[in-house]
Parts: C-alpha cells; structure tokens; sequence
C-alpha cells in the first residue's frame, strides 16, 4: 500500500495556534483603538497586485524586488473578456499598494490628510531565522496628502511610541535619519560610489555589486569586516540641500516638544526606493540580529510616480508583527492569559440541564465558558480545568441542586466558595477583573 503523505507548512510560514494567536489579538486591537486615536481608518487591501506596481515603487534593483518577490503569471481564464495574462506579485509590503488606491479612488478629493492602516500578511522569500519568515505580519499606516510639515512624521511616530506603550513593549529605540530628496541626493550617492570606488577592494561581493546598483544599501551591511570602512564613508546630513537640513532639524525639534528620546543614525537608507527625507526605525531588546519591529519614513514623490496628483506627500511605517510578539515573548511581556473564564462541572442529567442553562447566561455577559458535553467524575473534571487553565470551576450536583447554591472553586488559590445563582456572575467577573 502507497504510504500517506504527510503535509508541512512551507518553509518560512508558519501556523499560529491558540494560546499565542490571543496574544496576537491584542497586540493588532491594542493597534486598531491607537489608529483611531488618532484619526485613521482601516484599509483592506489584496495581496498581489501587478509586479510592476512593486517595481515601480519599491525599486526594481532593490533586493525585495529583484530575489524575494512570489510572483507568477495569471492566464486569462478562456472563454472570458479578461485582458492578456499578467504577471502578478504576492504583496511584499504595503505602502505601494496604499498609493494605488489612494490614486484609483482619488483620495486627493477627500478632506484633508488621508490617514490609512492596514494588518496583514506580507510575503518575501527570505532566508528564514529567528524573526525572518517569508510569511510575515504587518501593522501599517500611511498618511498622504499635500502637507509635508515636520509635526505630521513626529505625530506618526508619536502615535507608534503610544501603541508600544500600550502593548507593554519596553526598552525600544528611535533610531532616525534624513536621506535628503531628488534635488540633494543624486550628489551624496555620487560621492558615495566614489568614495566606494577607492576601498571596493576591503568590501565583500555583496556591497561591491551594489556600487554600481543602489550604494546607499552599503551602508546597511551588517559584515563585521566592512565596518571600518563604512565608518569613514562619507555622510548625507553633510550633503543635504537647505530645505532638507530645515525639514530634519524640526522634525527632531517637534520629537522633543513630544518627549520622544531617538538617536540619529547617518546609515539608516533603508531598503525601499521609495523614500525622501525622514527615514526611522524602531530597534527591540530580545530579538537577536532580526531587531528592527518598525520601519518608516517619507515618500513624497511616490504617488505621482505611479501615475497620481503630483505634489502629494505621504509619510508611513509598518510595524513587524512577528518581532513585537517575539519581543513581548523574549521580555516576559506575554502573560499568558487564561484561556477560559468557567469550567462547569456537572453530574447528572438535572445538574446538566442547569449546567447549560447557566453557561449561555455566563457566555451571554462576556465570560468563556466549558460545559463538559458528558459526566465526569469532579476530580477528573477539575483536572482538565487545570490543564484547560480555566481560572474558575464551577460544581453542579445532586447536592448543590438540593441546597439551592453552587460550588466555586477558584483554580490558582484553591480558594472554594458556595453561592446562589443570583450572586454567580457578579462573583466569577470579580474574579476576572483580579486577573
Ligand atoms: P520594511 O522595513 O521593509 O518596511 O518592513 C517593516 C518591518 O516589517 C520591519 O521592520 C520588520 O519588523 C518587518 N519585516 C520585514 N521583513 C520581514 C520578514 N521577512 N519577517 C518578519 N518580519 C519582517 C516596509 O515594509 C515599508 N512598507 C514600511 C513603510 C510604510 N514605509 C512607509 N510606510
């Protein structure tokens, strides 16, 4: 007889199971109540739109681009009126598929700064490690518009310093740069491919290629043996035009007005082609070499250079899901939280009946609830309590039918309580409410 294949996931995706995915829960509500804090509106978006959209924004020799995209053709269905096959892409991140929409539904009419998020996944075929998968989470957001005032960067990473407060993700760190605009940068990466030039020699295969191709990515080499090199390269805060210098320093004027701490980092490019002036990320402790959980920056000319209005700005980052609960998980940040609220433990088919009459009315106010769906013996009931870590169970027997009052049993103490029905519920979401 054949033997029976066994099924995996793919390499670099991974399946998400019960407890973690209610930590993940809270980490994208936590997220949703922030946003609207501050004003903005979920977009849901597909997840693969043409190559070319990607290549136009993101960059084509950019390496997201040119090795990690997942992209294949899609034939016409035959007999149909759909256009000639198109290559299509999975979504390697969202930005370009925010201006997309941003363009096809002419946003540029609606009132004032466009304020977008998104959560989902992105795909890239990475080489996967800890915090690197090719299936990974974001949590987005994207503002777009014609302003382009210093205090609007400052409010988005004020808004994602708020989100990591709220989720408890400590000891964070603002790194931010300015990689200048179309006027001063052309004459930094010139400088900088000639300066490259001179050294290509003490530079690995990786780096000497991308003189030629996007030198600015040399500078994000994380090869022990470059750095001394890297370090005497020259720097773009020297090389930005006027209006860049002004726009860079009250950015970090309107950081301080917000208290925000950050340090300045002249080798923060990032690797999106996308960007102009502000560029940030946000570094977390417990997470190894795979330590940004957010990257951002400004995009000022993207919506024009795929086919929008020209003069809209747009400033955005997207937060690394899958690092910001690995950090939680690394840090002790996790708690995990009990799985359910009541186990009801019933014997007998009168006990059953107040059994499941009960849980609806428990479930009803909120609480998660388990009605064993066969009598058990209450000693084998409250050891599947325990290993379902239930926080309470609740006894129903000939007994606690006769005197008109339940058993509560509090799991962690021991702690036992007998109690009317009518006092039930404010008791078990007293108990919820001490955690
Ligand atoms: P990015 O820096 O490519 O930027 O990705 C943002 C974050 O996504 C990273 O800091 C990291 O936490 C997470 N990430 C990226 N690749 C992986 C991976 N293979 N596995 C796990 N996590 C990963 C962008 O995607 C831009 N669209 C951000 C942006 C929005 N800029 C302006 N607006």
């Amino acid at each position: 007889m054949a033997q029976r294949k066994q099924f995996r996931a793919i390499k670099g995706t991974r399946d998400i199971l019960p407890p973690e995915s209610a930590l993940w829960n809270r980490v994208e509500q936590a997220a949703r109540e922030v946003f609207a804090a501050y004003g903005y509106g979920e977009i849901r978006l597909p997840v693969f739109e043409q190559t070319e959209l990607f290549a136009h924004s993101v960059g084509a020799t950019t390496d997201i681009v040119s090795k990690e995209m997942y992209s294949f053709l899609d034939s016409p269905v035959s007999s149909t009126s759909e256009p000639a096959a198109a290559t299509l892409s999975l979504r390697p991140e969202a930005t370009a598929s925010v201006c997309r929409a941003y363009i096809e539904h002419g946003m540029h009419t609606w009132p004032g700064n466009v304020k977008l998020y998104y959560i989902g996944p992105m795909f890239r075929r990475e080489r996967p490690q800890k915090g690197r998968y090719r299936q990974f989470y974001q949590i987005g957001a994207e503002v777009l518009g014609t302003a382009d005032d210093p205090a609007m960067d400052a409010e988005v990473v004020e808004m994602l310093m708020a989100f990591f407060e709220r989720i408890g993700l400590a000891g964070c760190t603002l790194h931010i740069n300015s990689i200048g605009c179309s006027n001063c940068r052309p004459a930094y990466v010139e400088a900088l491919r000639a300066a490259l030039a001179k050294v290509k020699d003490k530079l690995g295969a990786d780096s000497q290629r991308r003189i030629a191709t996007n030198p600015l990515r040399v500078l994000d080499s994380k090869l022990p043996e470059e750095q001394a090199v890297i370090g005497k390269l020259p720097r773009i805060a020297d090389y930005l035009c006027a209006a860049c210098r002004k726009h860079f320093a009250a950015f970090q004027k309107q950081l301080e007005l917000r208290g925000i701490a950050y340090e300045e980092n002249w080798r923060l490019v990032r690797g999106l082609d996308y960007y102009t002036r502000t560029t940030f990320e946000i570094t977390a402790p417990g997470l190894g070499a795979q330590d940004a959980v957010c990257g951002g920056g400004r995009y000022d000319g993207l919506v024009e250079l795929l086919g929008g209005p020209p003069n809209i700005k747009g400033i955005g980052f997207a937060i690394g899901t899958d690092r910001v609960i690995l950090s939680l998980q690394e840090t002790g940040r996790a708690e995990t939280e009990f799985a359910l609220d009541v186990f009801i433990a019933w014997a007998g088919s009168a006990a059953q009946q107040v059994a499941i009459r009960l849980a609806r009315g428990l479930r009803g106010a909120g609480l998660s609830v388990e009605v064993p769906p066969a009598e058990t013996k209450f000693r084998r009931a409250l050891d599947l309590a325990n290993r379902l870590n239930a926080r309470q169970v609740v006894l129903i027997g000939p007994e606690e039918l006769a005197a008109g009052q339940f058993t509560v049993k509090q799991l962690a103490s021991g702690e036992q309580v007998k109690l009317v029905e009518a006092d039930l519920l404010a008791h078990l979401q007293k108990a919820r409410r001490r955690g």
